[in-house]
């Protein structure tokens, strides 16, 4: 299994350039089921979750090209409705497939996705939304199977604005009969450029990005070209990255309107941050101060930047509380950045972060996509060296992560198996 070792200590310097959104990216593949001609898609991340996506269609019976950056994807028939359990364990994400499934060929059978680390995140929004449109929705052997002849318009009111939830049911009601409303609607921004991509194949979908999103059904979709929006999360990432070696870091091909809460919390933590059209230029002082954190759907602060803003007021000067309002048990980096002397108390879903003057390098494993990144970002301010292990899972949504940052004058390296230690690797010793 690879690793990561990073060398604290260097101040980040020049310019990185996003890549496409993985979160945007998915749904857009998944939504290729929904008609008949070729879906050319720029700007597509070269992450582990996309080859997973392009594996679950070709699955399914689609014509799938990914080269580099572009996918070609074609879905004139399938040859299979089923989404299976080794896929979806690997990416949750899968469940996407199901709403395009049921709305153009009539039926889906869905692995349920587990628990995962972050939280339990169930899917029942998506499976309600669905039984509304008129799916009957079963779960057997821990697999959702769902069946419809032709899926009827409803008004749908979600519980809570699910973001792959308001996806999966927009997909599904652009082949529905008649109109769709969904009330409380997710508002993040992936939700709108899978719209807009909708919209080029023909689909009639209103207010996509609002909390209130109408779909007009139509009987048939189009091929469309189409480039994915940029990374907010892997942007965010960046700057926290070049606030927490104190450095001055630009960061090119972003959309700042995406990343406003972050860039609110990254001026309280005493970071000058200038945004241009499409790029956003971060200079950080020596030592970042305290700042209060609640993570929100969108446009309040993202979940998936809380451990890497978690890393950044480890090293603060003052306190800082971090309250995660979007899943229930997102804090399980907190133990691996104690491991590096974080004072972190976590109390419920709040996290009280006493500032340290420094953290020491060590050994921590990442247990899920964002927290590999805020332990790498820990790593990067740290004395001496860090080695996260679990590299997987940031694989499945960092491009070229370990690349970028050395572009910035990052000391970060991958070390592939397992046999070594971080002394003899970073000795250079192959392992
Ligand atoms: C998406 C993102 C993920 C991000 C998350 C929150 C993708 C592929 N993933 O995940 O990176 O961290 O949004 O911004 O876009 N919930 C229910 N019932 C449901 C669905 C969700 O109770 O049927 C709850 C969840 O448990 C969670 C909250 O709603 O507490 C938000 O989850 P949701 O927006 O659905 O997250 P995902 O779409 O899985």
């Amino acid at each position: 299994m690879d690793r990561i070792l990073i060398t604290g200590g260097s101040r980040l310097q020049g310019t990185v350039r996003v890549s496409g959104a993985k979160n945007a990216a998915l749904p857009i593949l998944a939504s290729t089921i929904l008609g008949g001609g070729e879906c050319r898609v720029t700007n597509v991340p070269a992450v582990v979750d996309v080859v997973t996506m392009g594996k679950l269609l070709g699955m399914l019976g689609a014509s799938v090209k990914i080269e580099g950056n572009r996918a070609a994807v074609g879905v004139e028939h399938v040859h299979s409705t089923e989404a299976p359990y080794d896929l979806v364990r690997t990416m949750r994400a899968s469940v996407l497939v199901l709403g395009p499934l049921v709305a153009r060929w009539g039926e889906a059978t869905v692995s349920l996705p587990g628990g995962c680390a972050i939280g339990t995140r169930p899917v029942n929004l998506h499976l309600a939304g669905l039984a509304k449109l008129g799916a009957e929705v079963a779960i057997e052997h821990g697999y959702i199977r769902a069946k419809a002849t032709r899926l009827r318009g409803a008004r749908i009111a979600l519980d809570t604005p699910t973001v792959t939830g308001t996806e999966n049911l927009m997909m599904a009601a652009c082949l529905a009969e008649g109109t769709t409303v969904i009330e409380n609607a997710a508002k993040e921004p992936e939700i709108s450029d899978l719209a807009s991509f909708l919209v080029k194949r023909g689909a009639k979908i209103f207010g996509a990005g609002t909390d209130l999103i109408t779909v007009e059904g139509v009987s048939a979709l189009r091929g469309a070209d189409h480039e994915v929006i940029p990374d907010r999360i892997e942007a965010g990432t960046y700057l926290a990255a070049g606030a927490i070696t104190g450095g001055d870091v630009c960061v090119e091909g972003c959309r700042p309107e995406h990343l406003e809460a972050v860039i609110v919390k990254l001026r309280e933590a005493g970071a000058e941050v200038t945004e241009k059209k499409e790029s956003i230029r971060l200079k950080a002082p020596r030592r970042p101060k305290a700042a209060d954190v609640k993570t929100f759907v969108h446009p309040g602060f993202p979940t998936d930047m809380q451990a890497q803003i978690m890393a950044l007021l480890c090293v603060a000067e003052g306190t800082s509380v971090i309250t995660e309002t979007v899943f229930e048990s997102r804090f399980i980096h907190v133990p691996e950045l104690r491991r590096m002397g974080a004072d972190i108390k976590v109390d419920g879903n709040h996290a009280v972060v006493n500032g340290s003057s420094h953290l020491t390098g060590a050994p921590v494993m990442a247990s899920d996509l964002r927290a590999s990144a805020g332990l790498i970002l820990a790593g990067l301010a740290a004395e001496g060296i860090t080695e996260v292990s679990r590299v997987y899972h940031l694989d499945r949504g960092y491009e070229r992560i370990e690349q970028k940052l050395r572009g910035l004058g990052a000391s970060v390296n991958r070390v592939h198996g397992t046999a070594k230690g971080a002394a003899g690797a970073a000795a250079g010793i192959p392992s």
